[in-house]
């Protein structure tokens, strides 16, 4: 049975490698015979979180901006795929204020099940982008019916479009996208 993917791209520069990898993983993903929506942060207006915890009450953030929408994609979305430029060994920040900003979904039900990351950073290696992939399994252990299921690192890219000439990033963005089933 086909599922439903959420890619949500959090680059906000042209030609950025970790969204040319989220495009790979939806090309895989798409190629397994399951149905992708990408969304990028880029061009959308996402608040701080304020701690109010209303959401917890209420279900409903008290923040009227782009969250409004993303939030019910992405508790409706089966899978989870999320895209960052490693920033100080970290999630970009605009990603960050994304995850918190899901906060109404924590007493909530929701489909998602499987969560992936894909990152791209100067330096090269798994261990670069070890404390992104711990951020994301933080919030992901806060959904205990979801689990994290996988990242790929794009390393030695730094300058925009560098991952083009990287093959094998891009392979493996494919297959983490092609393995969804
Ligand atoms: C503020 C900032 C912090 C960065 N920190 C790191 C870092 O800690 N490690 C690293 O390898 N690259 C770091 N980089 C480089 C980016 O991760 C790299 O350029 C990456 O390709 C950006 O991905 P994007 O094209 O998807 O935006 C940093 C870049 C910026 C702008």
């Amino acid at each position: 049975m086909p599922r439903k993917v959420l890619i949500v791209t959090s680059s906000l520069r042209k030609k950025s490698n970790s969204e040319r990898m989220a495009e790979e993983a939806a090309r895989g993903a798409k190629d397994a015979g399951n149905t992708v929506e990408v969304i990028s942060l880029k061009d959308k207006e996402i608040h701080f979180c304020r701690g109010c915890l209303a959401c917890q009450k209420s279900g409903k953030c008290v923040i009227r901006d782009d969250m409004d929408t993303m939030t019910g994609k992405i508790r409706d979305a089966d899978v989870l795929i999320f895209a960052t430029p490693i920033y100080y060994y970290e999630l970009s920040g605009q990603l960050k204020t994304f995850l918190d900003r899901c906060n109404p979904l924590y007493p909530q039900e929701y489909a998602f099940r499987d969560v992936y990351l894909l990152s791209a950073s100067a330096e090269e290696g798994e261990k670069v982008a070890e404390k992104a992939v711990s951020g994301l399994k933080g919030w992901t252990a806060c959904f205990p019916k979801a689990r994290f299921a996988g990242s790929v690192n794009g390393g030695g890219a730094t300058a925009p479009g560098d991952v083009e000439g990287h093959a094998k990033t891009l392979k493996a963005a494919y297959e983490l996208g092609r393995a969804i089933r």
